[in-house]
């Protein structure tokens, strides 16, 4: 093993602290930089072309930093802009999230299936090939507009309302829940005790932790250092740094 620099990872917030709580499960001697771009939250509603520059900006921030690969830890993004950077960046390799529906096909196709996304995911090309590829019949696509914002935020009250109020008329109707935002896992309890019964989560983190290991492999890029992990927020917020390193810390516990 080399040292060859860092993994960058971003989001447009702190939710793609779930994806790097299982990156880090199985690459933990990596150094992170994780860069949360709050200035520019929510991405779920803005155009394509926005999307484009914004993780434009953000690579190349990234490569400045001396990043080895990049892993997108919004389905946003990565439905609208994963293509668009391996074009412009072959040397890079950008490991993207994708809402986990193919598990729902390959582990639990027979039931009822929720996909929870934001507006942009749910309408991008990506997810729609995904989605005819692996459909089961009996799924609902659930446009979450603005829930990314208010689980960013953190107010307890606002997420719980929200929640009934989107999710209530599906309680006792659903099985499996496709976590298709990076910000949902952190809900996952409230969301589970609105729709009752027995609800069984899909979250792709864990297998894009996998794949991003085998993809460093085969490029002779693992990297055995401290594991550190800087954070950077876009606006500097103090807060978002405190809240992110808080969850981290208790999800690995
Ligand atoms: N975490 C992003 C995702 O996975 C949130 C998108 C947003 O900012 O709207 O889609």
């Amino acid at each position: 093993m080399k040292e060859t620099g860092n993994i960058g990872i971003f989001d447009s917030g702190i939710g793609g602290v779930t994806v790097l709580k299982e990156i880090i499960k199985v690459l933990p001697n990596e150094n992170y930089i994780y860069y949360s771009d709050s200035k520019n939250n929510p991405y779920g509603d803005k155009t394509d072309k926005e999307i484009l520059e914004i993780c434009d900006n953000i690579v190349q921030m990234l490569l400045k930093q001396n990043c080895k690969a990049i892993v997108i830890a919004c389905n946003t993004a990565s439905a609208k802009a994963v293509g668009f950077l391996r074009e412009k960046y072959p040397q890079i390799p950008f490991i993207a999230i994708e809402p986990a529906y193919k598990m729902v096909h390959d582990y639990s196709y027979e039931k009822p299936t929720l996909v929870m996304a934001t507006k942009g995911t749910i309408e991008s090309e990506k997810f729609n090939l995904l989605y005819h590829k692996y459909d089961n019949h009996k799924t609902e696509l659930l446009e979450c507009v603005g829930l990314a914002d208010i689980i960013e935020n953190g107010d307890k009250d606002q997420i719980e309302k929200y929640l009934q109020k989107t999710l209530g008329k599906y309680k006792g109707k659903i099985e499996n829940v496709v976590l298709g935002c990076t910000h949902y896992p952190l809900v996952q309890h409230e969301i589970k005790q609105v729709l009752g019964g027995d609800i069984r989560f899909f979250n792709g983190a864990p297998n894009l932790a996998i794949h991003l290991k085998d993809v460093l492999a085969k490029n002779d890029l693992l990297h055995n250092n401290l594991g550190k992990i800087e954070f950077i927020d876009s606006q500097n917020l103090p807060e978002k740094k405190q809240r992110f390193f808080n969850i981290l810390q208790t999800s690995m516990n």
